[in-house]
């Protein structure tokens, strides 16, 4: 009896403590502006023109009623650059001569900066592109958590962490909009591997959703106001995604006021009554559902027209927010334009991680160093195309060679080059062996060795690229591919002055590499000047500043879906990839029957798992090393009814400027709920010259120390003792203070 009252009082006190946590209504959608003219233009519509706003109309496109003055919906891929103009209706280019774009770093380097003035600049980096290709809707960004290091698409997506994914997604969103164009945030929800996408049917607690999976999106649609949404391609809880009323109806449009529309994931649209009942606005591309079988099903009552009146009102809202721009006026300038490269710039020079530099080897010393042998096909191999799906037409991008190359010259030191290991391409049906079993090229080992031996300094540039990494099918291990393990071995017997660049989107098996590295970098998939950006932090013209978005685990073993034994799915079907089978307006309907993902783990992703299992990684999430040092001191923080405030004193105690990203932990070691170790709550970059201090002022609202409430099935505040950690790292932690969270 005296549990059950206990119970009873923590459900009442939670019960009062969610009642304080609802959310504040927030300020009214701009997509609002215009109902009295949207429900004028409806009643002019006939049902055709309704439902023919409801698929698509080219590869890329959504119909708008002339008739009326209404333009049609022109999207574009992103999310790390305007893709090329396509044929109508097929995945072909048009080849056009102006569509050639920045390529901005990929999500998880745009997340390795930490920096949300940058995501912002980002999506305005994107709008002025989209602008300038006739756009009206980006299909980005992409903001899944990566729940799986070796997802395929991990390089897309920003974090295993939801508060800084969230807190990206906000900016770019804006970014993006306040330029003049909508984003589609992408692939709502739940699309956490690539291997049976889709088909496989996501398992998954209420909390973990809410408190893991689902911020990135609440965040740009409640915070941002973002305008469109797009449904992925697999289940969650039995229904797909672009049929899902929880998803589409309760949480989307009721719980957080989305006001804008739905598109399906290309191929992703299962049915006709459901999808448009549940909230999906648009078919893409293609029209099988949503065209003539819904002109049917509202004919013979099955859909009641008010729902399709429902659906064109969330369309003509996103129509009417967003200028079209004429197609005679579209491509009329280079898409790529210098100042959205100035952003790929900024944004590729604060991603790249320095994670050791033993005996400061970097910054090169210009003065000692007159021999430099940089090795790797990925020193000169392009990242922006690659794989499967989305890429970017890259105006230019400055490989890893050029920009080192730039940097250095003038300096009298010479360069030489060797590949040290082979291009690998799945498209080359010949080498169509894994990546993963091939040991090094004797040929181009030995060529590096000699070439290692005769220098001063040895730059190795490896890693994986995006025919490894790519939408469509995840990473069968994260070891370093091609044999590099054993070159490296190789190369530093040759020469110990080794620094290690890893070009990749994801997590890698650096254990050999970092046995046999002086100094280990990443330089991720960094975009059209990710060369000159590496240039500069080899170089020291810039301080790497650079932080991990997601855990690197020592094996992929210890990755807690494998753990647990819930992923690989042992799935007997072959590989059904919605893509594969998508050609032009036909696809076989996928087979309902997929492998289900068990999200077993629960709220434990990534370094939540690790911390609170006690399971060594190699890197730490939040990890990242600079030329100088940080100190921290003088933490002082305390909580009012409304959250936390935090203060505490940053020094730069080394001899270099730099710019150090604090990270705000907090841990709830007495709650009575399940908790991971500790959270992230909040992140600060922050720039300072040799010797200077600053205070840093965090602050934390009560919002951001919620969890879901299973029984309440709503948000909660659990008050009561934590303990705030403030970090370099979330295993570099600085400060403690213990603190009572409280309601009033
Ligand atoms: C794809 C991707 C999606 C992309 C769409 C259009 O299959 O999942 O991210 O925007 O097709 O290219």
């Amino acid at each position: 009896m005296e549990r059950t009252n206990k119970l009873i009082a923590m459900a009442c006190l939670i019960a009062l403590a969610a009642a304080c946590t609802r959310q504040p209504a927030e300020k009214a959608s701009a997509l609002m502006a215009h109902e009295d003219e949207i429900a004028r233009l409806i009643d002019q519509m006939t049902l055709e023109e309704k439902v023919n706003m409801l698929h698509g109309k080219h590869m890329f496109s959504s119909a708008g009623v002339e008739r009326l003055g209404i333009a049609d919906m022109e999207y574009a891929d992103g999310p790390f650059g305007i893709r090329e103009e396509m044929e109508p209706h097929s995945w072909n280019s048009l080849g056009l001569a102006n569509d050639s774009a920045t390529f901005f770093p990929t999500g998880s380097a745009l997340a390795a900066t930490w920096s949300e003035e940058l995501a912002y600049r980002y999506g305005e980096g994107m709008g002025k592109e989209a602008r300038l290709r006739g756009k009206d809707m980006i299909l980005g960004p992409a903001i899944n958590i990566q729940r799986l290091p070796n997802g395929g698409r991990t390089y897309e997506y920003l974090s295993e962490d939801p508060v800084l994914s969230a807190a990206l997604a906000v900016k770019y969103t804006l970014g993006t909009q306040d330029n003049g164009v909508a984003v589609c945030l992408k692939h709502y929800a739940l699309n956490n591997q690539e291997d049976y996408r889709g088909t496989v049917d996501v398992r998954v607690s209420p909390r973990a959703m809410h408190e893991i999976y689902l911020p990135p999106f609440e965040a740009a649609v409640r915070e941002a106001d973002a305008y469109g949404v797009m449904a992925a391609y697999n289940k969650v809880e039995g229904d797909w995604c672009s049929e899902n009323e929880m998803l589409l109806g309760r949480i989307l449009r009721q719980q957080w006021g989305f006001r804008g529309m739905v598109i399906s994931d290309w191929g992703g649209t299962h049915s006709t009554v459901k999808a448009v009942t549940s909230g999906l606005n648009v078919e893409m591309p293609g029209q099988r559902y949503l065209g003539q079988a819904l002109l049917d099903s509202v004919r013979a009552g099955a859909v009641d027209e008010t729902i399709v009146d429902e659906r064109v009102r969330e369309i003509l809202r996103v129509r009417l927010a967003i200028k079209p721009i004429p197609a005679g006026e579209a491509n009329l300038r280079m898409t790529s334009q210098p100042e959205q490269q100035r952003i790929a710039y900024d944004v590729a020079v604060n991603a790249i991680v320095l994670l050791k530099n033993d005996a400061g080897l970097l910054p090169i010393d210009k003065a000692n160093v007159k021999r430099v042998a940089v090795i790797g096909d990925n020193a000169v191999r392009p990242q922006s195309l690659g794989g499967v799906g989305a890429g970017v037409k890259a105006l230019y991008e400055v490989t890893p060679l050029e920009g080192i190359t730039d940097r250095l010259q003038g300096s009298g030191i010479d360069i030489k080059w060797a590949q040290g290991y082979p291009y690998y391409t799945k498209r080359d049906r010949e080498t169509r062996v894994s990546p993963y079993t091939n040991t090094p090229d004797p040929a181009l080992m030995a060529e590096a060795v000699e070439l290692a031996r005769a220098s001063d300094l040895v730059i190795f540039v490896g890693g994986d690229n995006r025919e490894v990494e790519t939408e469509g099918s995840d990473r069968p291990s994260i070891a370093l591919p091609l044999g590099q393990d054993e070159l490296l071995r190789e190369l530093a017997l040759a020469n110990p002055n080794l620094v290690t660049v890893f070009v990749t989107g994801g997590p890698l098996d650096l254990r050999a590499a970092q046995q046999v590295s002086r100094a280990m970098l990443i330089s991720w998939f960094n975009g059209s000047e990710g060369g000159h950006a590496l240039g500069d932090v080899l170089t020291g013209a810039a301080t790497p500043s650079g932080k991990l978005p997601f855990s690197f685990p020592l094996k992929l073993e210890d990755v807690p879906a494998y753990s647990l034994g819930v992923y690989p799915q042992q799935n007997p079907r072959k590989q059904d990839d919605v893509f594969v089978n998508l050609v032009g307006n036909r696809r076989e309907a996928a087979p309902s029957d997929g492998p289900v993902a068990d999200y077993a783990e629960d709220l434990l992703v990534g370094y939540r798992w690790y911390d609170t299992r006690q399971v060594p990684v190699l890197y730490p999430f939040g990890h990242g090393l600079s030329y100088t040092t940080f100190g921290y001191s003088d933490l002082r923080a305390k909580a009012d009814g409304k959250g936390l405030d935090i203060e505490f004193c940053l020094a730069n105690t080394g001899s270099r400027e730099g710019e150090e990203v604090v990270q705000l932990y907090v841990a709830r070691p007495d709650s009575k709920l399940v908790r991971p170790l500790k959270e992230l709550k909040g992140f600060r970059r922050v720039a300072l010259q040799p010797g200077e201090k600053k205070s840093v002022r965090l602050r934390v609202p009560l919002e951001r120390l919620r969890h879901w409430d299973e029984f309440a099935e709503d948000w909660a505040v659990e008050p009561g003792e934590a303990e705030v950690l403030i970090g370099s790292s979330s295993q570099d932690i600085r400060l403690t203070q213990k603190i009572t969270i409280t309601m009033d």
